[in-house]
């Protein structure tokens, strides 16, 4: 199995790391956030979500987010778009992409978006076809791949299933979330040969919640079946508001340590990556999730 020579790191922290906060963070402090990751190297930072504001309060400011960002060129700059209503959001402020995020769990997909995952993907095909005739790219996510916080175990079947029918509609690549981090090297090699036996890894990615601490370990497996598209979150930002008592994504920092040790390029500078992670952690007045940050910044 040969591993991968570079990885596409998506940076998630500003949404899905700021998507659960609940104290009230300044839009300057969202802003330089993304600049950070802008100036860090990331070349795909998922920089809001356009989704009801009543639902995620943290996300209500996107569209300021969006227009006062510096957009660097080469990097794109993404959104959550639930619907079409979110798409049109999406397209007002020029977001480079946008994604939507269905499930292989029916109880959460009414916990998350009010509807079953049929009806998701109604709502998405919406969002599709006016992605299409503005091509704008659409990413797709799976989310709850390895357990349900409501259901328990999850079918692989299920999530070929589900990202089957986000790639018959035409997201150029699914993001397979393990949404409450409950993988381990074990499930994730189960549920990759069942993805793997369909498609190709060039169109998955992986989306790994760090909750049991397993993230990194089921990166590589990801990465040995040559899957080279890896979701992360800045100091390991997050959890999500729709599954209690799950932790952030795996930090980028730790991800770019070991695919750096392992040889294999990112374009993202460790050292400036960890500044951005320390500045948003001591702004949130939060501890930085990033063990490889918190190493490095103990010996300054
Ligand atoms: P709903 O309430 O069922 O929507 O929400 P509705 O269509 O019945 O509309 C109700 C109200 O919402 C209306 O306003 C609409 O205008 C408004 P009202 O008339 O009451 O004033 N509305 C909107 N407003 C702004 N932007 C929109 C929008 N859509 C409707 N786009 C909806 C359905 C999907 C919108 C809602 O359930 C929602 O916003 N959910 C948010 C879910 C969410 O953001 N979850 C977290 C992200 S997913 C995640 O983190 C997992 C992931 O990271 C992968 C992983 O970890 O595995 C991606
Ligand atoms: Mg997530």
């Amino acid at each position: 199995m040969s591993l991968p020579k570079t990885v596409r790191l998506v940076e998630v922290g500003p949404r899905d790391g700021l998507q659960g906060e609940s104290q009230t963070i300044p839009l300057a402090a969202k802003l330089q956030l993304i600049d950070d990751l802008t100036h860090a190297g990331h070349s795909y930072i998922e920089a809001g979500s356009f989704v009801n504001p009543k639902w995620v309060p943290q996300m209500a400011e996107s569209e300021q987010v969006f227009n006062r960002i510096e957009r660097r060129p080469g990097v794109r700059y993404c959104a959550l778009t639930p619907n079409l209503q979110g798409f049109e959001r999406a397209l007002a402020v020029g977001a480079d992409e946008v994604a939507i995020f269905a499930v292989a769990s029916e109880t959460f997909s009414h916990k998350n978006i009010n509807c079953s995952i049929e009806e998701s993907l109604v709502r998405f095909r919406e969002v599709m076809e006016a992605a299409q005739q503005h091509n704008i790219p659409v990413r797709g996510y799976v989310s709850c791949v390895l357990g349900c916080p409501y259901e328990g175990e999850v079918s692989s079947q299920n999530v070929a299933e589900v990202t089957a029918k986000l790639f018959d509609m035409g997201c150029y690549e699914v993001s397979l979330g393990d949404t409450i981090g409950v993988g381990n090297a074990g499930s994730m090699e189960r549920l990759l040969r069942v993805l793997l036996a369909r498609f190709n890894p060039d169109q998955l990615a992986v989306h790994c919640h760090d909750t049991y601490g397993q993230a990194l370990s089921n990166i590589l497996i990801a990465l040995q079946h040559g899957i080279h598209t890896i979701d992360a979150s800045v100091a390991g930002l997050g959890g999500c508001p729709y599954a209690p008592g799950a932790s952030g994504n795996v930090a980028t920092e730790d991800v770019i340590y070991m695919l750096h040790g392992m040889g294999i390029a990112t374009g993202i500078d460790l050292e400036l990556l960890i500044a951005a992670g320390s500045r948003i952690s001591a702004t949130l007045g939060r501890t930085n999730a990033s063990a490889v940050a918190r190493a490095r910044l103990a010996k300054r």
